[in-house]
């Protein structure tokens, strides 16, 4: 049992993993500045876990006031560092929003552990740092490509931060790097989920919002890939699989587990599946039609991408347990709750 900081704790995978690990009997310090996020999803988590996390509304980006928290709750044992920025399209519009919030508040961070005697930090990466790799499932050895956008920049980016930072102060710091696949889906009790901003860019919520009828129809963007049907395949992971990793990634640094002071795991399935897999299946397992066309690619997107989990498995005893039926199902149970409880609109 320890004290654990997660940054971002009130977003959608943060909120998730601030549950696993107090599910797991560790103590969790959330820092979040709300940007997208909402403090109602204190009371999500409260309910599921019965206990109400520490809460402070703080920008990773402001180093005297990330200084002051660790002043105020001290013996952290680790860090999760979920905040930051994620949607593509606004990085390439905005760059510098994108760099300065997500690599300064990884500065902060790895500036402040030793002055605060915090060995651990797991890092929020990205599959997005492989692009197109050449050969599928991809490994963790699998060369990283240029990135397509800041946003996929800033992960590669934090990585070598990270990898630099350890490489001068080995006896300081160790970090592990998890690189996400596609997370969707949504906690079963249906009491935390995905939340976004408006229009959703990612593509579970624009099905869920389609299906509930907030959305005319859903754009699928491209069948002209080299893919069974067309469509392009990712790696959909179960939100709350991938948030189970964080608590035996963290487990596994205080237990002095590691193998070197840097490790990367791929947080995957294994399995691929393309966008009209995914709105068939959700067809399929709620009963409720999902209006799309077929649109132009979108700019920036790979064509397959899947992961080959075998090294999280065996290192980090960890796997991808739940079916995407259910992980399906977790999302629609989700939207309706939004919808009865009026935030839609
Ligand atoms: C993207 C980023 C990834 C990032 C993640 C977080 C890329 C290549 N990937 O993942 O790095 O971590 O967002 O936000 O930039 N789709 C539709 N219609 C829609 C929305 C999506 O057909 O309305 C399709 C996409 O073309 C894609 C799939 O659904 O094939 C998944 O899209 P999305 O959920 O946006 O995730 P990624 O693009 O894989």
């Amino acid at each position: 049992m320890a004290k654990i900081l997660v940054t971002g704790g009130t977003g959608y995978i943060g909120s998730h993993t601030v549950v696993e690990l107090q599910n797991s009997g560790h103590e969790v310090v959330i820092i979040d500045n709300l940007s997208n996020s909402n403090i109602e999803v204190l009371n999500g988590i409260e309910k599921i876990s019965g206990i109400r996390p520490a809460f402070e509304n703080i920008d990773c980006v402001d180093y005297v006031s990330m200084d002051k928290m660790f002043e105020k709750h001290q013996n952290i044992k680790a860090i999760i560092h979920f905040a930051a920025s994620k949607a593509v399209g606004e990085s390439v519009q905005k760059p510098l929003a994108y760099y300065r919030n997500n690599l300064v508040s990884l500065i902060n961070l790895l500036q402040l552990m030793p002055i605060h005697h915090i060995e651990n930090i797991v890092f929020s990466s990205s599959c997005t740092v492989y692009g197109q790799p050449d050969q599928l499932p991809v490994t963790e050895n699998a060369p990283i490509k240029p990135a397509l956008s800041p946003y996929g920049n800033t992960k590669q980016i934090g990585e070598e931060i990270i990898r630099d930072t350890i490489h001068a102060n080995p006896n300081h710091y160790q970090s592990i790097i998890l690189r996400y696949f596609n997370p969707i889906g949504a906690h079963p009790t249906a009491e935390i989920g995905e939340l976004p901003n408006g229009i959703p860019n990612n593509l579970l919520p624009f099905v869920t919002q389609t299906a509930i009828g907030l959305r005319k129809q859903l754009q699928v963007f491209g069948n002209n890939y080299n893919t069974p049907d067309g469509s392009a395949v990712r790696d959909y992971i179960h939100v709350v699989d991938l948030a189970k990793a964080h608590v035996l990634a963290v487990e596994r640094m205080l237990m002095n587990k590691t193998k070197n002071t840097v490790e990367i795991f791929n947080l995957g399935t294994g399995r691929g599946l393309s966008v009209l897999e995914i709105i068939n299946t959700f067809e399929k397992v709620t009963g409720v039609k999902v209006p799309y066309r077929i649109v132009d690619r979108r700019e920036g997107d790979i064509e397959k991408v899947w992961a080959e989990p075998g090294y999280a498995n065996s290192e980090l005893g960890w796997v991808a347990h739940e079916t995407v039926e259910e992980t399906l199902r977790s999302a629609w149970a989700w939207e309706l709750k939004l919808a009865e409880k009026g935030k839609h609109e």
